[in-house]
Order: structure tokens, then C-alpha cells, then sequence
């Protein structure tokens, strides 16, 4: 499906759009009109990333280092001109093992990227969407974030406090033309699934209603429909993307 000339005249920043869905909501915005910036912590990825989709530039940076991401939505409003839409789609899942065994490491790495580095990112980004008077934000959180999975504690807790900083964020921005929502998708197929054990991924597969895992398309799908103009009398809500597993 493509909805063509759906995203003329946009800008858009996607972070982890080196990859997963963060590549393929790039590559459809780039195919719908509008422009895209790639932020990733993989720069080798990020070259095939632009050449993929079509990208106007890439930025190879950490989201959790909070000068760098100041320094590359400045950067990124200059190059593109404005900017009007933000995914936040940068994340990784950490270690899978219970709480009381959970590695102090991968706890704070895991809140630092899924958590505050979305926190910088929309930190950064949003004066100039306010200053743009038209603004769309996906932050990518996860059913985790809703419903919890075992062994995933810090997964989880960040992607409840994507969840609760979205809801803040949306109001904030509500008369300023800016609308922020949060999409909690179950597992789909994508790169990050080679962080996790076999055993985890089944788990979370049993417990999709519709018996699979969800593609990369659908959740791109659905982000593409949350940054454009269609999406304007919802926000600071979250959308879903789970096979039925999550109906709240
Ligand atoms: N795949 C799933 O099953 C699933 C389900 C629910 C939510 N999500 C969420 O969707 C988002 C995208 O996941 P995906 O499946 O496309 O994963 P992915 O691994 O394919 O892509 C994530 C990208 O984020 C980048 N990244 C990681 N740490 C970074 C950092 N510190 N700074 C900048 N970039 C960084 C990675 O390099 C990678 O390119 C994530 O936030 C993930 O938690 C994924």
C-alpha cells in the first residue's frame, strides 16, 4: 500500500531508522513525499539505511548522549528547513532474566536508551515543532509497557515510562498544533529479536491471539498513519499493533 503524495512537504526526523521499523517508516514517508533524517548509533548500518530509503541525511549518534541529540535536531532543522514529524523508534531490550537477578547494567542501559534518550530526543525536537505550529510524534513503546512480560523488567518499565511521558507530552502540546501518541505493538519480525532467546520470543508469540508475529509493515503502517495530517484528534493516547493481544 502505498498513499501517495501523503507526506509532500514533510520533514521528518526517525530515530533507529537504521534499522527494524524505524527504516521502514523512513522509507515510506521518502516514498509518500516527504523528507527523512535518520538518526542511529550504527553508522555502518545508517549508509545502507540511506541508500535504501531515500533518506536526505544521516546522524550518527547515541539518543541517550543528550548533547549529541541537541546538536543533531539543530543540525536536522537547518539542513531540512523545518521539521514536522518525530518517530522515536530508537531501542533495544536488555537482558532477559527476573528482577532479582537482573544485571545493574543492562537495567540503567536499557532505561538510558528507551526511556531518556526519547525523553532528549523529544526535548530537543519538539521547540521546533512548536515553533513549526504543525507537529506529529510516534514514540515507539511496547505492550510490554502495558501489560509487562516476564523477565523483561527493564524493557518494560521503560516502555510504561514511553507510555506516561507521551501522555504527559500530548497534553502539553494539545492547542499547539502538535499531536504526540505512543504505539504499543506486540512482537514482530525485525532485527532486535536476535537480542532475546529463543524461549522468550516463543512466550511472546503464545500469547498473541492471531497465533503469529505481527511484520515490520504493519507497525510502519500504522506510525505513518499516527505522523500525518489524517491523525488530528488524537493524542497523547497510545495506538496498538498486537494480533489482539492488548485491548486497552
Ligand atoms: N520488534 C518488536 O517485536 C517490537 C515490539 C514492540 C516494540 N518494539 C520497539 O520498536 C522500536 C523499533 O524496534 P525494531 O524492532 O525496529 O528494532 P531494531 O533493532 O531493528 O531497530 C532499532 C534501532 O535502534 C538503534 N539504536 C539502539 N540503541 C541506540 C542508541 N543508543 N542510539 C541510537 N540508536 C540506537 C539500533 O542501532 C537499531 O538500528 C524499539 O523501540 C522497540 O523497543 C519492537
Amino acid at each position: 500500500m502505498n498513499y501517495a503524495g501523503r507526506f509532500d512537504g514533510r520533514c521528518a526526523i526517525v530515530t533507529g531508522g537504521a534499522s527494524g521499523l524505524g527504516k521502514a517508516v523512513a522509507k515510506r514517508i521518502v516514498a509518500e513525499g516527504g523528507k527523512a533524517v535518520l538518526w542511529d548509533v550504527n553508522a555502518d548500518a545508517l549508509e545502507a539505511a540511506k541508500a535504501e530509503t531515500g533518506a536526505t541525511d544521516v546522524y550518527a549518534l547515541d539518543v541517550s548522549d543528550q548533547a549529541q541529540v541537541e546538536a543533531a535536531a539543530a543540525a536536522a532543522n537547518a539542513a531540512l528547513g523545518k521539521i514536522d514529524i518525530l518517530v522515536n523508534s530508537a531501542g533495544i531490550t536488555g537482558a532477559t532474566a527476573p528482577v532479582h537477578e537482573f544485571p545493574l547494567d543492562s537495567w540503567k542501559r536499557v532505561i538510558d536508551i528507551n526511556l531518556n534518550g526519547l525523553f532528549y530526543c523529544c526535548r530537543a525536537v519538539v521547540p521546533f515543532l512548536i515553533a513549526n505550529g504543525y507537529g506529529r510524534i510516534a514514540n515507539l513503546a511496547s505492550v510490554a509497557g502495558k501489560e509487562g512480560n516476564p523477565n523483561a523488567s527493564a524493557y518494560s518499565a521503560s516502555k510504561a515510562g514511553v507510555i506516561g511521558l507521551t501522555k504527559s507530552l500530548g497534553k502539553e502540546l494539545a492547542e499547539k498544533g502538535v499531536i504526540a501518541n505512543a504505539l504499543t505493538p506486540a512482537t514482530f519480525e525485525s532485527p532486535i529479536l536476535a537480542q532475546l532467546p529463543q524461549s522468550q520470543v516463543d512466550y511472546m508469540r503464545s500469547k498473541i491471539p492471531m497465533g503469529r508475529l505481527g511484520e515490520v509493515d504493519e507497525s510502519a503502517a500504522m506510525v505513518c498513519f499516527m505522523v500525518s495530517e489524517e491523525c488530528s484528534f488524537t493524542t497523547a493516547s497510545t495506538f496498538d499493533t498486537s494480533g489482539g493481544r492488548t485491548t486497552f
